[in-house]
């Protein structure tokens, strides 16, 4: 809050400004009081908390942009957010999410969700300018029908990447030299390969005559030089939490990764993290817990609500305990 001195409060208010103040006070109360009208409508239609919740924080966020929004959040609208957060129920707010139509874009604070072929959706310079991507971390299918996403994924990281930029990929180990092969085709440097042992059960490779207990990633760069701090090429982590999806992977890895080759995010700048093969929003909720920037694509609607949902949840969480 502003401090007034007595000589600038002599200052007589004009007419015109007086009208000004009383509109900019009247429209807050509107939005308020709208946000609430919404939210108990929202009830009456037995929409689920999370839902309305998402909706109310999307049109403040395009009204007034994040940052503002967390300042003037009026005590009405706080005590709905409250409510909100008190009452969620997770549960129904998946299904309810699942079975909407997504939109094929969406953006909540610092992430923007994309729904299509990533190199389609990655192509348009509006939706991602060339380098402007500081890791991608991903996951793409690991059939071999799916290991040309290889080639597409070398394409998209040697475009957006900046120079230095790194990009980080779980993989299939029986492909190991056709993907290496489609991703240094695309321009990008092969780094290493860093190991992630999981504490749990075992999982059979019987083609391979294998016993799994982890998994390897692959990291290549774009440009001359590597960016970011040293990594340790091996970590214990848990095994996945496959409540979402079977393929939902252990967030600790991602957080990791992000945490050494990013910077955090400031009010100008910040690291920029994308996954286009981003599944149920792994990397995108290991991204924003740690304070970056988060870029998903993904060409599966039903996939992409799941993001969407669990990005929601974890945006709004935050909100709800800053206020
Ligand atoms: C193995 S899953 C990723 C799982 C993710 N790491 C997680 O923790 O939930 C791979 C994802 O790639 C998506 N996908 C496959 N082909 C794609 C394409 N051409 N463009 C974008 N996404 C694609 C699939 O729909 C799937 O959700």
């Amino acid at each position: 809050m502003a401090v007034i001195t007595a000589v600038e409060q002599q200052k007589a208010r004009s007419e015109a400004y007086l009208q000004l103040f009383e509109q900019l006070k009247a429209s807050i109360i509107n939005v308020a009081e709208l946000a609430v009208r919404l939210y108990e409508q929202g009830k009456r239609d037995g929409l689920p908390n999370k839902l309305i919740r998402a909706d109310i924080e999307l049109a403040l966020h395009e009204l007034i942009g994040e940052r503002r929004l967390r300042q003037i959040l009026p005590p009405a609208l706080k005590r709905a957010y409250r409510q909100l957060a008190d009452d969620d129920n997770i549960a129904s707010v998946n299904s309810a999410m699942i079975s909407e139509l997504p939109e094929s874009v969406f953006h909540l604070g610092s992430a923007k969700l994309l729904l299509g072929d990533c190199s389609e959706v990655a192509s348009s310079d509006n939706n991602i300018p060339d380098d402007s991507i500081d890791l991608i971390f991903t996951d793409p299918l690991y059939d071999m029908g799916s290991i040309p996403l290889y080639s597409k994924l070398g394409e998209i990281a040697f475009r957006v990447l900046k120079p230095g930029g790194n990009l980080i990929t779980y993989f299939p180990q029986y492909a190991l030299p056709e993907i290496i092969q489609l991703l240094t085709n695309s321009g990008l440097k092969y780094n290493w390969i860093c190991f992630v042992k999981y504490n749990g059960n075992n999982a059979f490779s019987h083609n391979n005559h294998v016993i799994i207990k982890g998994k390897p990633l692959l990291w290549f760069y774009k440009g001359d030089k590597l960016g970011g701090q040293y990594i340790i090429d091996f970590m214990e982590s848990k095994a996945p939490n496959k409540s979402l999806h079977e393929w939902q992977q252990t967030q600790e890895e991602a957080e990791y990764f992000i945490s050494k080759l990013t910077n955090p995010r400031t009010s100008t700048a910040g690291g920029l993290v994308l996954d286009p093969f981003m599944g149920t929003g792994t990397t995108g909720l290991a991204a924003l817990k740690a304070n970056r920037r988060f870029i998903g694509i993904d060409i599966n609607p039903e996939m992409f609500a799941k993001a969407r949902a669990s990005i929601t949840e974890f945006q709004l969480n935050k909100y709800s305990k800053k206020i």
